[in-house]
C-alpha cells in the first residue's frame, strides 16, 4: 500500500492511498490550495488515480475535486445524498470500490452532514469529520443531526476493530495518528455514549461559523468557483505592468496608450493616474464603446489594490483588447510610493 498525508494551513488533512501493486490510486478529500502537490506526487510515484472522493459536502474549506477531475479524468465520488451536480459516482453503505484487489468499502456515516461516509480500506479508516482525534465534526451546519451521529458512531464506525487507524479530514493539533481503540478510551465526546446525553453534549457545543462558510458551500454544493479562483484565471489571462514602467510611459505619453481606472466615481475623483480615463467597472461592457472608441490601443486598467482591475483586463480581452494589460498593484500602493496623483475638479 502506498499513502501519503497532506495538510494545508488551517487544519485539513487529505489523503492519497494506492495499491503499489499495479498503481491504482484514491485522492480523499483533496483540498484546492494543495491541487499542485497532489498531482506532483500522483506523478512523482506512477500512480493512476481511479477515484476522487470527499467523504462529505464541506462547509469549511474549497473542495480541490473538480480541480483534479479535470487533470487526472478519474470520476468524483460521493454519498448519494450530495446534493452537488458536479459528482459522477454516487455511492451508498456497504457499496466497495476496488483498487486492484484492495476494496474501500463505503460506510454511510451521517450526523455531521446527511451525505457524510467513512472509507474503510484494510487496517484503516478515513473518517471524514464524523470522527476527529480526540472529537467529532460539529452537527449545527447545514444538513447535520446530533442523534444521527451518535448512532453512526456507536453502532457502525466504533465497531470496526479496535487497532483499526483512523485518519480524519481534519486535526487542528498536528497529531499524527490514532485508533479506533484509543479513541473509544480516550475521546471526550465519545465518553457520552447515552444517546440523549450525546445529543445535549453537541448541542451545547456553541461553536461559531466557519470562516468561509458561505463561499465553501456555494462553490462545494453549486460547483462555482472561489474568488481567489477567479482572479488567478484573470490573471493567466492578461500581461501586468509595473509600477516603474507605468512612470516612464507618463513621461513619453504614446497615443496609442490608455490608461482607464475602473473604481468608482468618488474614488477617481480623489486621485487617480495623470491622464487616466475613467469608466468603473460597472458600466464598462456597456460603455465600453463611447469611452475607448479604438480597440487597437494599449489600454492599461487601474483600481485601488489591482484586483478588480485584473478582471476588468480579462474582460476587455474577451471583449476585443487583445493589448488590455492591468496595473501589477493598484492606486493604493503608487499612493504609498509618492507617485503623482492627479484630482478631478467635477
Ligand atoms: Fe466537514
Amino acid at each position: 500500500m502506498f499513502f501519503a498525508v497532506f495538510k494545508d494551513g488551517e487544519g485539513c488533512k487529505s489523503y492519497i492511498i494506492a495499491n503499489e501493486a499495479c498503481c491504482a490510486a484514491a485522492i480523499i478529500d483533496p483540498a484546492l490550495d494543495l491541487v499542485d502537490r497532489y498531482l506532483g506526487e500522483v506523478n512523482r510515484q506512477g500512480l493512476r488515480v481511479r477515484y476522487i472522493i470527499d467523504t462529505h459536502t464541506h462547509a469549511d474549506h474549497f473542495s480541490g475535486a473538480r480541480a483534479l477531475r479535470d487533470a487526472l479524468h478519474a470520476p468524483i465520488v460521493m454519498h448519494r445524498f450530495s446534493p452537488a451536480p458536479h459528482v459522477d459516482l454516487h455511492v451508498e453503505d456497504g457499496h466497495s470500490l476496488p483498487l486492484g484487489d484492495m476494496r474501500m468499502r463505503i460506510l454511510h456515516t451521517p450526523g455531521h452532514t446527511r451525505d457524510s461516509m467513512c472509507i474503510h480500506v484494510e487496517d484503516r479508516v478515513f473518517t471524514g469529520d464524523t470522527l476527529l482525534i480526540g472529537g467529532t465534526g460539529r452537527t449545527d451546519l447545514p444538513s447535520g443531526d446530533p442523534e444521527q451521529l451518535h448512532d453512526s458512531l456507536f453502532h457502525k464506525l466504533l465497531s470496526l476493530p479496535d487497532d483499526t487507524l483512523v485518519y480524519p479530514a481534519h486535526d487542528y493539533k498536528e497529531r499524527e495518528g490514532s485508533t479506533i481503540g484509543q479513541e473509544k478510551a480516550a475521546n471526550p465526546r465519545l465518553a457520552h455514549a447515552e444517546r440523549q446525553d450525546f445529543v445535549s453534549m453537541m448541542n451545547s457545543l456553541n461553536l461559531s461559523a466557519p470562516t468561509h462558510l458561505t463561499e465553501a458551500l456555494r462553490t462545494n454544493i453549486s460547483g462555482g468557483k472561489t474568488v481567489r479562483q477567479l482572479l488567478a484565471e484573470a490573471s493567466a489571462r492578461v500581461p501586468f505592468m509595473a509600477m516603474e514602467e507605468l512612470l516612464r510611459r507618463l513621461d513619453t505619453r504614446a497615443n496609442d496608450f490608455v490608461i482607464l481606472d475602473v473604481r468608482e466615481r468618488d474614488a477617481f475623483m480623489q486621485g487617480h493616474v495623470p491622464g487616466a480615463l475613467h469608466l468603473p467597472r460597472g458600466q464598462l461592457e456597456l460603455r465600453l464603446n463611447e469611452v475607448l472608441p479604438d480597440p487597437s490601443v494599449e489600454v492599461l486598467t487601474v483600481c485601488e489594490l489591482g484586483k478588480i482591475s485584473t478582471l476588468a483586463a480579462a474582460t476587455l480581452h474577451d471583449l476585443g483588447f487583445p493589448r488590455a494589460t492591468a496595473l501589477d498593484g493598484g492606486i493604493a500602493a503608487w499612493r504609498e510610493q509618492g507617485h503623482p496623483l492627479e484630482r478631478a475638479d467635477s
